[in-house]
């Protein structure tokens, strides 16, 4: 028996070999055509099996030889690309290069000549919809779609970005942080979970902003009728069964008696079923006189439903857009919030001079009376801008963007013409962009945080900072994390002081800025995976 499987198996396992290495030798022959440097790897990055067994493997990974693994693998790792920054550019000497691999090419760069072109040239460098494609868990989306269908729903989306919507976003901002103040005041300022509580800040002021959703501090314990979760539970473990979300066929799921299984089919249900809710509301607002004008993301989603010009869509890509619109702009704002506080607790002196700096742009008035777009205008243009800079500069809540070509591309860098084969995947990295000691100046970890940088007025050039990305598939809500971030911090700092718990002594302080840059972990963002414990003391104690 054993013997039969054994000579049925090992002809496979041979033609599998043989595959693997006729695709190898296609994939190295055309890194070298393209003329950059390229490397050769085992795995490709993308491949479902390893991305879902690296973490596993890579205790063993690790233990190899440095010369077998040095030049492939920091750049195969999917969850720890932000970690080994510039690294891997310095190890192959060269700011683009191509991992050659069986299962595909992957040409990485840090380089803004290159990044501008990957761009800019939307026809020629298009989104790996099939990569993209897991995150379509409710329908189809914005961020898995491209050409024509992408136009749509960007089309769709983009009026209800306008600098009402942004009004709106200030003034909720300012709102729920005073709310969350007093919260944080009464338990006597011991913040043990600040992610948690960015969370809610901005998943509130995006539901006000977005869905007219009102979202008092203090509703968590309100359960709506016939729900087993809140709305804010419904999301929170949506995301938290992501991995069983995003790579469980649904008919598995539905019929699983797998606990973990149940529960991710209870918050799928339950998110879907207050979207749902929020969609019918909508549609009977819109069937009673309404009409079909602009109004906020969620109007003009449903809206599209019935419209008979090109912008016409299925229900399905309202609930798919809806649920990408939760997701994209409510943990990339939060982690980038939880990372500047946690930063400005462990630099007292520039926490200092940034109130004065907002006292001084506001006059010193209450928060309650700052106003958009000037209050917001003249206070980024200070310390809170330099913040919120230099915080998305060293963490780059998308630390990695794809594109791909159906055809052959020309690339140019420095006037040398570069031919890249069909089907190769781009990724800019915006981890080593930002912290490509060519371009940023880089003191010994962990005194990378330097907002001062941010104070002179000089604006990177284009390509260097890239946090929102650039071009046809940059940022939707790029303005909409700006104000709400600004109006966040400016509102805290005011009267409200952030120190790690650990003390702020020289010592303590340059720990806790230690635990900052080691805490880091990538899901489906970056975030501080290990919060430092954060004390808020009012300044009128
Ligand atoms: C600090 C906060 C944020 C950061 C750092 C950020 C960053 C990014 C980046 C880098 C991309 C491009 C990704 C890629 O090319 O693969 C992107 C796309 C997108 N973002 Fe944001 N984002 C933030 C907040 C928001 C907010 C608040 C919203 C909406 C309310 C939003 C909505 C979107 C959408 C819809 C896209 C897809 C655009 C398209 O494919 O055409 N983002 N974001
Ligand atoms: C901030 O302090 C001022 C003066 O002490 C007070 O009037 C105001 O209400 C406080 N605001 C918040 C958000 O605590
Ligand atoms: C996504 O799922 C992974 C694996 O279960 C989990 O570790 C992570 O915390 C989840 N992400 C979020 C944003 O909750
Ligand atoms: C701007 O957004 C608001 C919702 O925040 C909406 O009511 C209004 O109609 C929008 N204006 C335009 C011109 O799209």
């Amino acid at each position: 028996m054993f013997r039969l499987l054994l000579t049925a198996l090992v002809p496979l396992f041979v033609l599998y070999g043989v595959a693997c290495y006729r695709s190898l030798q296609r994939n190295i022959r055309r890194a070298r055509e393209s003329g950059f440097k390229y490397v050769v790897a085992p795995v490709y990055f993308q491949s479902m099996p390893w991305i879902l067994q690296q973490e596993a493997l890579l205790p063993i990974l690790r233990r190899l030889p440095k010369a077998l693994t040095r030049s492939w693998l920091p750049l195969s790792l999917f969850f720890r690309i932000w970690d080994s920054g510039y690294e891997p550019f310095e190890t192959i000497g060269a700011d683009t290069f191509i991992v050659a691999s069986p299962g595909g090419n992957v040409l990485w760069t840090c380089e803004p000549e290159i990044i501008m072109q990957l761009s800019n040239r939307h026809a020629d460098f298009t989104k790996p919809v099939d990569m993209l494609g897991i995150l379509n868990l409710y329908g189809p989306t914005i961020t898995a779609s491209e050409g024509e269908e992408h136009r749509k729903y960007r089309k769709i989306a983009s009026p209800s970005f306008n600098e009402t919507t942004h009004r709106t976003v200030w003034r909720e901002a300012i709102h729920q942080a005073e709310s969350m103040l007093e919260a944080w005041n009464r338990d006597g300022g011991l913040v043990s979970d600040l992610n948690l509580n960015a969370n809610r800040f901005t998943l509130h002021v995006l539901s006000k902003a977005l869905f007219n959703k009102e979202m008092p501090w203090d509703t968590n314990a309100v359960k709506a009728h016939g729900h087993e979760l809140t709305y804010a539970e419904a999301i929170g473990a949506a995301f938290k069964y992501n991995h069983t979300l995003f790579m469980t066929p649904r008919a598995v799921l539905n019929h699983s008696p797998l606990q973990g299984h149940k529960l991710a089919k209870q918050a799928y249900t339950e998110f879907r079923r207050y979207m749902e809710e929020m969609v019918d509301e909508q549609k009977k607002a819109a069937d009673s006189g309404g009409g079909l004008e602009e109004g906020n993301l969620l109007e003009n989603f449903v809206n599209a439903r019935q419209r008979n010009d090109a912008l016409r869509i299925p229900d399905a890509a309202v609930f798919g857009n809806l649920f990408i619109f939760i997701l994209a702009g409510h943990e990339t704002s939060a982690n980038t919030m939880s990372f500047a506080l946690s930063l400005l607790a462990c630099r007292p002196d520039f926490q200092e001079a940034l109130r004065a700096d907002v006292e001084a742009r506001t006059d010193d008035r209450d928060p309650a009376t700052w106003n958009y777009p000037q209050d917001y205008t003249r206070l980024m243009e200070g310390h809170v801008g330099a913040l919120m800079s230099e915080t998305m500069r060293l963490f780059t809540v998308l630390p990695f963007f794809p594109t791909t070509n159906e055809r052959a591309q020309i690339l140019s860098v420095g006037g040398v013409k570069h031919v890249v084969a069909p089907k190769t995947l781009f990724m800019i990295n915006t981890g080593a962009v930002h912290r490509n000691p060519k371009h940023w100046s880089m003191p010994d970890p962990p005194s990378s945080f330097q907002p001062e940088l941010w104070l002179s007025g000089n604006a990177p050039l284009p390509g260097l900072f890239i946090p929102f990305a650039e071009g046809f598939r940059s940022c939707m809500g790029s303005r909409f994390a700006r104000v709400e971030f600004c109006a966040a911090i400016a509102t805290i700092c005011k009267n409200y002081t952030v120190m790690p718990d650990g003390g702020v002594g020289q010592a303590a302080l340059r720990k806790a800025e230690e635990q900052v840059f080691s805490g880091v972990g990538f899901e489906l963002g970056l975030k501080l995976k290990t919060p430092i414990l954060l004390r808020f003391v009012s300044r009128a104690s």
